[in-house]
This record gives structure tokens, C-alpha cells and sequence, in this order.
């Protein structure tokens, strides 16, 4: 009798021919098995890798992604625990998905790995890819339906988990063979049944070594993937934009001058520096720091005074600066300026904006990045509305 993972009355279905393994359900759920495994094991190794990833401060850290989270997500309360220690959760995410990938290839405790697994994509569903539009555009909600045939029905008997549920199962013919048919006394009974429960334990038992051993396995990866991520990353540390140091200091502005000053309006372009400092009023709102910090063609970092938020400023051309809010519309990561294509990058999930005028080339993002009024002051000093 065949079952939905190809196994027949107990053993592989390939005993039975590789075309009918593949053309039983049990051979597509191997594929899929197999994707599973391989993503969260490589998606779990990907994170011990990158330092970034457990800095509080570095752009698209897990802490970065969980404040971000907590302003996007139904489940935001939850979170805030996290936030008292990210590293820890950090750590545990990342280990999680290597025990989760690594079971499920194997197939040991193969509905353990695939209950955490589809834990892990609920979680993620909840928090990062909670706002994607369509729904069906993140593709957490994706994993956590993958993973549910798995949770209903294990491994299935391509897996560790089938090799010890057909030695348990030819243990026990065995011991129904060699036991007498008929006329059984009450002590061969229970002996019979000793016999049976030390099997079983014995074959537990060796199972949870395995698993120990897997578990060992996955630690030395993980380390020396982790160590190998902290050398390669020292090896290339990436320049950051230049960040502005007055960011939120309101304009000194003379009632007389502030009557004057010209409008901030729409969004972000405003004129080259004026040639005449004496004629020309300083802007309204809080200076942010020297126009001279920006490059043409480059950015700095600036905290919005408004909001109290992350923000960037470009000059795309001489005397053409334009800002933006650089938090991220998807999951409220910090996006970083990209000075080779001019864009704004999301550190996360790969989201590009343009940075001329801050619309969204690349989700998943939804949505552009805020714009921010900039005004160049005839001091030198750019002032945004704060
Ligand atoms: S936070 Fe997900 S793409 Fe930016």
C-alpha cells in the first residue's frame, strides 16, 4: 500500500522503480523537501555570516528590522520583549533556521523542524512581509503553506526518520515471528512486550544521538561560517555616507528675515547658493549641516528634526539637493545611498528607490521614500522643515 510520501508497505517506493518514485506524490514532496531544506539552512548560514546582521547599529541589522517591524506588524506588543535583548533573538533566529534546514534535509524529527520552520515563516509573515500588497507577494506566506505537509505527515521514508521507522517496524515483525503462536503463557507475554519497549528505547535513543550529532554538526558550520563572514567583512568594510552633524538645530531666523524667507515647497529641489549672502534670508526650519558635507553626485545622513527619524540627503547636480526619509516603506530598515547607480538601497529585502525623486524601483517596498523639504540657506547650511 502506498502512502502520499511513496512509501510502500514500509519501505521506499524506488524498490519498486525510480519512475514511479517520481511520478508518486512522494517524489514532489521531495523536491520540495529538498527546497526547504536547502533555503532556511542557507538562509540561517547567511545571517551568521554578515556581523551586520547582530550590530545594533548597522543599516538592515535584526535589530534595525525589528523596530521597523514593530511599527508595521498586528503583533508589535510581542516584540517589544525582543528589543531588550536582539542579539539573543537575533542568534536564535538564525541558529533556528539552520536546525530547521538541516532536519529537513535529513529528515531527523523531520515534523519538529517542519512545525519550526513553519513557526519561523509565520513569525516572518507577521512581521516583515506583513504589509506586502498583494498578500501573496511576500514569500513568507508561501513557506508557511509549504511547510504544512510536512507538519501533517514528517519526513516521509526518504529521511533518517524512515530508516528508524522501518527498523522499529522489522524489529517487531520479528518479534511476532519468533513468538509463539498460540497458547502464549503470561510471562512470555510480557517478556515478549520488555523485549519490544527496550527496542523501541534503544531506537530512540540512537535517533537523539543523531540528532546530537547534526546539532554538532550544524554548530561547527555555523561557527566557522560566522568567523569566515567577520574576516571577509573586515577584509572589504564599505565607506558610509558622510553624516551631518547639526541635524535638528532650528534656524536662527529673524522674525523679519522669517517673513521673507521663501516658500519650502513640493518636495525637494531648491536653487543653487545665491550669490549674495546680504540680500538673501536664511530659510525657515532647522539647519541640518554644511551643503559642503554633500558631494555632488553623493550623500549624507542626516536625523529628520521632524520626525526624529533616519533621513538622507543627495546633491544630484551642483546646488540640486534633495532629501528623503530613509526609512524603508516595506519594514522600516534604513535604506543606504548606492553612489555607483544613484540609487537608494534597502538593506533587507533588496527594495531600490531612485534618488532623484525617492519612487520606488524595486520592491518589495510599496511605496517611494518620504521626501523632505531642503532649503540651501546663504550661509552655506541646508535647512529642512523641523
Ligand atoms: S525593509 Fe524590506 S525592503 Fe526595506
Amino acid at each position: 500500500m502506498n502512502d502520499p510520501f511513496g512509501v510502500r508497505n514500509g519501505r521506499p517506493a524506488s524498490r519498486a522503480g525510480l519512475s514511479e518514485t517520481l511520478a508518486a506524490p512522494g517524489g514532489t514532496l521531495l523536491l520540495l523537501r529538498a527546497f526547504l531544506g536547502v533555503t532556511f539552512t542557507f538562509a540561517g548560514l547567511q545571517k551568521l555570516a554578515n556581523p551586520n546582521f547582530f550590530s545594533p547599529t548597522a543599516p538592515g541589522s535584526f535589530q534595525e528590522q525589528l523596530r521597523g517591524s514593530i511599527i508595521t506588524s498586528p503583533l508589535h506588543h510581542l516584540l517589544d520583549p525582543a528589543l531588550h535583548a536582539p542579539t539573543v533573538f537575533a542568534v536564535l533566529v538564525a541558529l533556528g533556521e539552520v536546525a530547521v534546514g538541516l532536519g529537513t534535509l535529513l529528515g531527523l524529527f523531520g515534523r519538529v523542524a517542519a512545525t519550526g520552520g513553519a513557526l519561523l515563516s509565520l513569525s516572518f509573515f507577521l512581521t516583515v512581509s506583513f504589509r506586502d500588497s498583494p498578500y501573496y507577494y511576500g514569500a513568507d506566506i508561501v513557506f508557511l503553506f509549504a511547510w504544512t505537509p510536512f507538519v501533517l505527515g514528517g519526513s516521509g521514508a526518504w529521511s533518517l526518520d524512515g530508516v528508524y521507522a522501518r527498523r522499529a517496524e522489522r524489529a517487531r515483525a520479528a518479534l511476532i515471528a519468533a513468538a509463539p503462536r498460540e497458547g502464549m503463557t503470561k510471562r512470555q507475554l510480557s517478556a515478549s512486550k520488555r523485549q519490544a519497549a527496550e527496542f523501541e528505547r534503544r531506537n530512540f535513543l540512537q535517533k537523539g544521538a543523531a540528532a546530537g550529532v547534526l546539532a554538532l554538526t550544524g554548530f561547527t558550520i555555523g561557527g566557522v561560517v560566522s568567523a569566515l563572514g567577520r574576516f571577509l567583512h573586515s577584509a572589504h568594510s564599505s565607506g558610509a555616507v558622510a553624516s551631518l552633524p547639526h541635524a535638528g538645530v532650528p534656524a536662527r531666523v529673524s522674525p523679519a528675515a522669517a517673513r521673507h524667507a521663501p516658500a519650502v515647497t513640493g518636495t525637494t529641489t531648491r536653487p543653487a547658493a545665491p550669490t549674495s549672502t546680504a540680500t538673501v534670508p536664511v530659510p525657515k526650519g532647522a539647519r541640518i549641516g554644511p551643503a559642503a558635507d554633500v558631494p555632488v553626485g553623493g550623500a549624507a545622513s542626516f536625523t529628520d528634526p521632524a520626525q526624529q527619524i533616519p533621513a538622507l540627503v543627495v546633491q544630484i547636480k551642483s546646488g540640486d539637493f534633495r532629501a528623503f526619509s530613509a526609512v524603508c516603506p516595506h519594514a522600516g530598515c534604513t535604506v543606504q545611498f548606492d553612489g555607483t547607480s544613484d540609487v537608494f538601497a534597502c538593506p533587507c529585502h533588496g527594495s531600490v528607490f531612485s534618488a532623484t525623486t525617492g519612487a520606488v524601483l524595486q520592491g518589495p517596498a510599496p511605496t517611494g521614500l518620504s521626501p523632505i523639504p531642503v532649503a540651501l540657506g546663504p550661509n552655506g547650511q541646508l535647512y529642512v522643515d523641523g
